[in-house]
């Protein structure tokens, strides 16, 4: 008999980290597109962008457990079982009776998920690296562009407006359309569990810890993704 339970998948931290990177990048595109005396807020905006990646790269090692890059992370051979069970699967069956080859279900990211969570967090990054080396030819200059080459400094530009602005829309929409599907074609609904953090599964399946004391962890390493930003613009 299946009996089911409601169990924290996402700890708090994590749903922070989600929606304020959320507001964050989206009020960088609209600060780039604005262009203008927007593009200092617009650069502020990127180091707290910087500031919350490398928060999420340090709680995918201590975080809660379906946050670790460990528990969602695929190996290629995972993938690949992943996409012959999900062609093979009636769109309608419930999340918590989606099961992967070895019987386990499919709880956190999927592993097609998994690839466009961390593709999305790259290409911000690469965002974040060029936009510091980049120009808009009239008052405002990434911290690094004294630090390099014209040469670079064409090319940093060209990249953050042409090529990774729409590398990022694209896999942003792909992410938006992803959950929509999730919604309307397999009847679940990702978001409220990124909202609240519950989702209702199997008894037997391991719950992410979301304690006072972990929470307390995450401020620290939040703080500690600060100071690193801080020391990285200092070198300028
Ligand atoms: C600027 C736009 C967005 C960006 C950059 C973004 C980025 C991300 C990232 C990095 C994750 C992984 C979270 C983690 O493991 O820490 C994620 C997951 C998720 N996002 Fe977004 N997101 C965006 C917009 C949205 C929107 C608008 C929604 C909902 C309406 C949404 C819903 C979700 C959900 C439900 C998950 C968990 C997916 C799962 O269950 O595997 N995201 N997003
Ligand atoms: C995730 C982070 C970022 C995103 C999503 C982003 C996005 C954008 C967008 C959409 C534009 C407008 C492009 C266009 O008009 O075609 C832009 C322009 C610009 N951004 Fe960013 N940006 C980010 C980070 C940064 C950072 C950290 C800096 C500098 C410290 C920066 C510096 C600039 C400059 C100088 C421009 C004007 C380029 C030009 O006039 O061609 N960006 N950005």
């Amino acid at each position: 008999m299946n009996s089911q339970r409601n169990t924290i998948i996402w700890d708090l931290p994590t749903r922070l980290f989600h929606w304020l990177l959320v507001l964050v990048v989206a009020l960088q595109f609209l600060t780039g597109l604005i262009g203008g005396d927007w593009l200092t807020l617009h650069a502020y905006l990127g180091y707290a962008t910087l500031t919350l990646i490398i928060f999420r790269v340090l709680w995918g090692f201590l975080g809660g457990y379906w946050s670790l890059f460990s528990t969602f992370v695929p190996t290629p051979k995972v993938l690949l079982n992943y996409a012959r069970t999900f062609s093979r699967s009636n769109p309608r069956t419930p999340n918590n009776s989606e099961q992967d080859s070895n019987n386990t279900p499919l709880v956190g990211h999927n592993p097609l998920g998994a690839i466009s969570v961390l593709a999305m967090l790259l290409l911000l990054t690469l965002q974040i690296i060029s936009g510091v080396m980049s120009n808009d030819d009239i008052s405002f200059a990434g911290p690094f562009t004294s630090k390099v080459s014209n040469d670079t400094v064409e090319f940093m530009t060209w990249y953050h407006s042409c090529v990774g602005f729409y590398s990022l829309i694209f896999l942003i929409s792909l992410h938006i359309f992803a959950i929509l599907f999730y919604k309307f074609v397999m009847a679940q609904n990702l978001t409220f569990t990124m909202v609240h953090g519950y989702k209702k599964i199997e008894a037997s399946v391991e719950a992410s810890i979301d304690t006072k004391e972990k929470r307390l962890i995450a401020l620290a390493l939040f703080c500690l993704s600060a100071l690193i930003v801080y020391l990285l613009l200092s070198l300028t």
